[in-house]
């Protein structure tokens, strides 16, 4: 494994390795994915084997441009078009149907497959470079806490990649905001990096959630994004107290909050959280790597304000902390 720089040369030695079928975790703006050539069943394999994921679950491929939608989907609607033209390069991956050649290790054995250009800027050289599309999930575990920093991917991943491209910290730091247009009406299938209020800009009304029981993808597994220390989303007022319970009965405890702490308390560790939901969602996964290097026996986590801005943020915390002891 070398670690890699965002010059040329290294985009080159990136690339290099992709068209030989390696694998190579790459920067983009939401989370670091780790990257296989798409067209390349084996190389596909790899990624799931490093991931220890399913392999009925499918793999968002990453396009350099909007024109490539073409190589990997048919029947494209116009309304695919209208937000590839307004979101990409950006967080947004969009559900179509399938092209024909897109091999089935990538659709996790669907007639649909995932699409999105990435706006980081080492991730479109890193595109151009290759040529094609990558495949490419987060660069984590299955189940584990997406990486958005080079050094959480070497953390993790480091001995079963070729290469990690290092790009910095991303700037959104959550997954993408996923669109299934293969249905009668848009479908929003994960909030993300773009908002609903975002893709009504171009679809005129607020996209549609699908029901339980619908299509499944593992990041609508319910434990997904979990870190390893229990963790309890609480509202702001409560917090204290559910701190104070687990002080008291002999355990350690640290704390997500919006506001600073009242005091000192011993056992406790706090961190305070940016306030606004994209400076927030930009840094919550490194937060919560960070408090699991603690070891604490629960992680506190303030519950953000319930607004359509922070459905994201909501939307991760609440798997971080399902199937969870709740004290
Ligand atoms: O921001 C992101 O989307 C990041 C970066 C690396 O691009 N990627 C990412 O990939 O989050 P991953 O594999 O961790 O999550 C991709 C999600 C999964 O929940 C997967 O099921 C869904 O996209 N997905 C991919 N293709 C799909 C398809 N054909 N139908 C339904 N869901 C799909
Ligand atoms: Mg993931």
């Amino acid at each position: 494994m070398t670690l890699l720089g965002p010059g040329p040369a290294d985009v080159r030695t990136a690339a290099e390795a992709l068209r030989r079928g390696g694998l190579v975790a790459f920067p983009t703006e939401t989370v670091y994915g780790l990257g296989a050539d798409a067209s390349d069943s084996d190389a596909v394999a790899k990624i799931f084997a490093a991931k220890g994921r399913p392999a009925d679950h499918p793999v968002i491929v990453h396009l350099g441009a909007a024109d490539a939608l073409t190589d990997w989907a048919q029947d494209v609607p116009d309304v695919a078009w209208a937000l590839a033209e307004r979101f990409w390069p950006g967080p947004l991956t969009l559900i179509l149907r399938r092209g024909a050649h897109v091999p089935l290790a990538v659709t996790g054995g669907q007639d649909t497959v995932g699409l999105r250009v990435p706006a980081h800027p080492v991730a479109l050289d890193l595109l151009t470079e290759f040529g094609g599309g990558l495949a490419a999930p987060s660069a984590n575990r299955f189940g584990r806490v997406s990486p958005t920093t080079a050094a959480h991917v070497l953390s993790e991943l480091g001995t079963v990649v070729d290469h990690v491209v290092d790009g910095g910290p991303c700037t959104v730091g959550l997954e993408s905001t996923i669109l299934d247009l293969t249905g009668n009406r848009p479908r929003l299938l994960r909030p993300g990096g773009l908002t609903r209020a975002d893709l009504s800009e171009v679809l005129g009304d607020e996209p549609q959630t699908p029901q339980a029981g619908g299509p499944r993808a593992p990041g609508r597994l319910e434990s997904h994004y979990a870190p390893t220390t229990p963790l309890q989303v609480v509202p702001a007022d409560d917090v204290g107290a559910v701190v104070r319970a687990c002080t008291t009965s002999g355990r350690t405890a640290a704390v997500l909050s919006l506001a600073p702490p009242d005091g000192e308390q011993p056992g406790v560790r706090w961190v305070t959280m940016p306030n606004g939901s994209r400076e927030y969602g930009q840094v919550l996964y490194a937060r919560l790597r960070e408090a699991d290097t603690w070891r604490r026996d629960l992680l506190v986590v303030e519950r953000p304000p319930v607004t359509p801005a922070w459905e994201a943020v909501h939307d991760r915390l609440g798997r971080a902390a399902a199937d969870r002891p709740t004290t």
